[in-house]
């Protein structure tokens, strides 16, 4: 496994002194995806960006911890985002949608700006995803419901890409509604794109492939750190994803041995899984603590190979066994 900070990585890339397989690199995708060449031959991207919904509300819940809705800065839109391609303008936006100007408060105004600042963000991501991205490869893109309808836009008329889907996933334990005035979100979605009709696709079986997915990121699978402030332990990242729904992303998408990278990796979901299903693995993540947790999980976690050969060791010691007892029972 390659370990690197965004300089090192920019400075051994450059100079050719190291290719992108199994590495994991601390630092800023938008400094480290200019680099990238258009060779690198990433077949899978997944990245699930910050998704704009953070709110500064802090709920105190009796006898369990807090419910914290601000997910931290790397979720927070409001601000220009600076040396961006301004890809839309607030009057695109107001003229497409046909907004009323007589009808925004200055509220809604405010949430307006930060949309139209997300989309710029996000579409300028998108270029360069699709640049990197190997010719038969795939883009997923996890994202809230509000903007399914603009990335699917984005990628099919302006990149040119096959929209194929967007997965549902359906968390069975969602935040609950304090304030009881609106229904708990319980889905998260996900935009899948082709690069071109040669794009990998493997069917996995008529169950594995509907459009929607359960389940819960629990038990041993959620990642925790110690927190010296709380003296307990205290779940590591906010938006952990479960590896059974990225390892459908993946092996759908691609063959052992290909290249899986994930810009945004956050507690690096998306290695670990590649790890352990055969794949090569190329992740960045910016923040410094959910990279050092992140990457021991990648180190720890196993391949494909490695429980192979424990249940082959397992079925010889059955049949040592056997035979033993058949020796004795002579
Ligand atoms: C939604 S989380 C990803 C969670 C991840 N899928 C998982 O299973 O743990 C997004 C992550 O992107 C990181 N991030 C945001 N902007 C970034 C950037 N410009 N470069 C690298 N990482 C970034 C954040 O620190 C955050 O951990």
């Amino acid at each position: 496994m390659n370990v690197l900070s965004e300089i090192e990585f920019c400075k051994t890339y450059q100079n050719q002194q190291i290719n992108l397989e199994d590495t994991l690199i601390l630092g800023d995708c938008f400094k480290i995806l200019p680099l990238i060449r258009t060779s690198s031959k990433i077949k899978t991207i997944i990245i699930d960006p910050p998704y704009n919904i953070s709110s500064k509300r802090i709920f105190t819940r009796k006898e369990c911890d807090n419910l914290n809705l601000n997910f931290g800065k790397w979720d927070h839109f409001n601000e220009e985002t600076e040396s961006m391609d301004r890809i839309i303008t607030i009057d695109d936006y107001i003229n497409y949608y046909n907004i009323k100007k007589e009808k925004l408060s200055e509220m809604k105004l405010g949430e307006l700006i930060s949309e139209v600042n997300f989309l710029n963000w996000i579409f300028n991501l998108f270029n360069e995803l699709y640049r990197v991205l190997d010719d038969n490869g795939s883009i997923f893109i996890f994202c809230p419901d509000k903007y399914i309808s603009p990335l699917r836009i984005y990628g099919t008329f302006t990149l040119g890409m096959n929209y194929k889907h967007t997965i549902i996933w359906y968390k069975t334990n969602p935040p609950p509604r304090f304030l009881k005035n609106s229904l708990a979100n319980a889905n998260e979605f996900c935009c899948y794109f082709q690069k071109s009709s040669d794009s990998t696709f493997h069917f996995l079986g008529q169950k594995e492939m509907r459009s929607w997915f359960s389940g819960i990121v629990g038990g041993k699978e959620r990642l925790k750190r110690w927190s010296r402030k709380n003296q307990k332990y205290v779940t590591l990242h906010p938006t952990q994803k479960p590896e059974s729904l990225i390892r459908k992303l993946i092996t759908m998408s691609s063959d052992e041995g290909d290249i899986i990278a994930d810009f945004m990796g956050g507690s690096f979901t998306t290695p670990s899984v590649a790890k352990q299903e055969n794949r090569k693995y190329f992740a960045c993540e910016k923040n410094y603590v959910y990279f050092k947790y992140g990457k021991m999980r990648v180190e720890q976690s196993k391949t494909r190979k490695y429980y192979r050969q424990k249940i082959r060791q397992k079925e010889d010691k059955k049949q040592t066994q056997v035979s033993i007892n058949q020796y004795l029972q002579k």
